[in-house]
């Protein structure tokens, strides 16, 4: 018998790193209350992992790790250590009281990284893995191993280092790009590569953690979701290390959007996302770019008197999803030189303002003067000249 039933959307795996490889952005350090408060928010808003930070790094981290473990109710916890026993002792005490706690232990793979970070040979490395991942899967039972740098290294020797993991108890790999060095092409098919060759890779789930240095951070995680992948490392608003991580609004708003050709789930509630853009920007003191993709405070506004006049008539002419899905009450339409007779119109209306045939076009001649010389055009302007027209039509 044919089978007729839907195939269900694969479920992807959010690991926010927004408190711990966001924090390493340079400025963007916060206090436990805003970390407390930024989880609170991640755990509400449906992510499945929140890495709040590296324990053995400071006594605060250690403690913010901690209170974020005893907290957290429904998402797992991790800390990062490094591939150092005393660093994995630390993290498994920091997420000891977590409902759901994970270490999260990484080490270097590339060539340039053991020649000249790690000064050591392959053989060591692998042998620094069988051993670190094994004292980390003593303390918990959820180990993530990171081949930091894995973009840059040779795919035989990633092959080994990662089944070397999974055999040491690892339940989740990620292979990122560190330094935001490859192509959306080259990254899915490195995890094409590895699945395929590691003999033990369907015991794990494989990651993908992307650095924006080109820009193709978030286009990278959607083509490791291709190469099999399940899931994404990114940050809320994308802040990280230099560039930045891949932006988790833009991961999660591009596989809601686009579910015709990327059949995902991720379980986040998307009309939290700009509550926690404003959250992090505020905590981290970072603020967002004005044409940041869905939470920059262009990303639902329409200058251009075509935009405009296409958004009164269907809201679908020039926008791909509602500003209600991303949790923004309204798009906005901005007046300006560019703005048209309907747009005008509309944003009377929404003033209240009722005027004749005639003055509307003599009001409306006076804005465009105005938007010529002004680069904002407000409400109050707006009603200023109104007023205007209104009190000489009396005179
Ligand atoms: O970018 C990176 O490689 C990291 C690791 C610690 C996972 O942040
Ligand atoms: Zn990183």
């Amino acid at each position: 018998m044919a089978n007729t039933t839907q195939s269900a959307k694969d479920r992807v795996v959010i690991f926010d790193t927004t408190l711990r490889d966001g924090e390493q952005c340079p400025g963007a350090t916060m206090t436990l209350d805003e970390k407390l408060a930024v989880a609170e928010l991640l755990d509400g808003m449906g992510v499945d992992i929140i890495e709040a930070g590296f324990p053995i790094a400071s006594n605060g981290d250690f403690e913010a790790v901690s209170e974020i473990a005893r907290r957290t109710k429904r998402a797992t916890v991790a800390g990062l250590a490094r591939a150092i026993p005393a660093d994995i002792a630390r993290a498994g005490e920091a997420v000891r009281h977590a409902e759901r706690g994970r270490i999260h232990t990484f080490v270097s793979t590339s060539a340039i990284h053991l020649a000249h970070q790690m000064r050591k040979t392959q053989d060591e490395v692998i042998e620094i893995i069988l051993k670190t991942v094994t004292q980390a899967r003593d303390l918990v039972e959820d180990v993530e191993w990171s081949a930091m740098d894995a973009t840059r290294t040779d795919i035989d020797y990633l092959c080994r280092c990662v089944e070397a993991a999974i055999r040491s108890g690892a339940t989740t790999i990620n292979l990122p790009d560190t330094v935001g060095y490859a192509t959306p092409q080259e990254y899915g098919a490195m995890f094409r590569s590895v699945r395929e060759r590691v003999p033990n890779a369907d015991k794990a789930i494989f990651s993908v953690h992307c650095h924006n240095d080109l820009g193709l951070a978030v286009a990278n995680s959607l083509a490791g979701l291709e190469g099999g992948a399940r899931q994404i490392e990114c940050t809320v608003n994308g802040i990280g290390e230099r560039a930045g991580n891949a932006a988790l609004e833009e991961i999660v708003m591009a596989i809601r959007t686009r579910a015709d050709v990327m059949p995902y789930d991720t379980g986040i509630d998307t009309t939290m996302l700009t509550r926690a853009s404003k959250l992090v920007s505020h905590a981290a003191n970072f603020p967002v770019q004005y044409n940041k993709a869905i939470v920059g405070r262009n990303a639902f506004a329409h200058e251009s008197g075509i935009h405009q006049d296409g958004m009164l008539k269907h809201s679908e002419t020039y926008e791909i999803m509602t500003p209600a899905s991303v949790g923004l009450a309204k798009t906005s339409l901005v007046m300006g030189k560019h703005s048209g007779r309907a747009a005008f119109k509309s944003k009377l209306a929404e003033l209240g303002i009722s005027l004749s045939d005639n003055q509307f076009q003599d009001v409306f001649e006076r804005f465009k003067d105005l938007a010529d010389r002004k680069k904002h055009v407000y409400d109050e302007d707006i009603e200023a000249l109104v007023d205007e027209k209104l009190a000489t039509a009396h005179d």
